[in-house]
């Protein structure tokens, strides 16, 4: 499959992905049968995986919708441009952050430390993919879906350059491209 000018391959089949987003809205219903849950998505990755998530959680919860920017082509820029959409009171709240991947952890870090200043009962983070090579914070991450090599992905969610967010599977760089 070519994006582009680079060629990618299947890297975690539809089914799968599936399979383990509900065992994960089931850990998360359990953990937090008691409490509310303000479930805050991050733009635009986590948009496919924040919906089905989120569609299995078995209690009621809140979404609310933020968009950050900080990543280029390929590689990571390292640093968070800015926070958008962030204008509910979440103190108080038992926050879920949801990502599609977290990769260098500055965006989650980043995320994490504004947010706190808002006292909110808690924070955790519920992220589709981690590659754990590339980790370059301190992040407690609870609700991890699958940790992978550290290469390049795209599809459910996950973009390059723009595009590719679409496909059902996740597709991985070819080895040499
Ligand atoms: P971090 O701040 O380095 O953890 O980067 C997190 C963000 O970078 C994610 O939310 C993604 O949008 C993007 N990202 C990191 N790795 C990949 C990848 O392999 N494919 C597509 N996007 C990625
Ligand atoms: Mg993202």
């Amino acid at each position: 499959m070519v994006i582009l000018d680079k060629t990618f391959e299947v890297f975690i089949k539809k089914k799968k992905i599936k399979r383990r987003v509900k065992e994960l809205a089931d850990q998360i219903s359990l953990e937090y049968r008691d409490k509310e849950i303000l479930f805050i998505p991050i733009l635009n990755g986590a948009f496919l995986f924040a919906s089905d998530l989120i569609k299995e959680i078995a209690l009621p919860c809140q979404v609310s919708f933020i968009k950050v920017s900080s990543y280029h082509g390929t590689e990571s820029s390292g640093a968070v441009k800015s926070i958008m959409g962030l204008n509910i009171d979440v103190k108080g709240k038992n926050i879920i952050l949801i990502d599609d991947i977290v990769d260098t952890g500055l965006t989650m870090s980043t995320l994490i430390e504004e947010i706190s200043k808002q006292a909110p009962a808690s924070i955790e983070i519920a992220t589709l993919l981690l590659k754990p090579e590339a980790l370059q914070k301190q992040l407690e991450l609870k609700y991890v879906g699958f940790a992978i090599p550290n290469r390049f992905v795209v599809g459910y969610g996950l973009d390059y350059e723009g595009y590719g967010r679409n496909m059902k599977d996740i597709y991985q760089l070819k080895p040499g491209d």
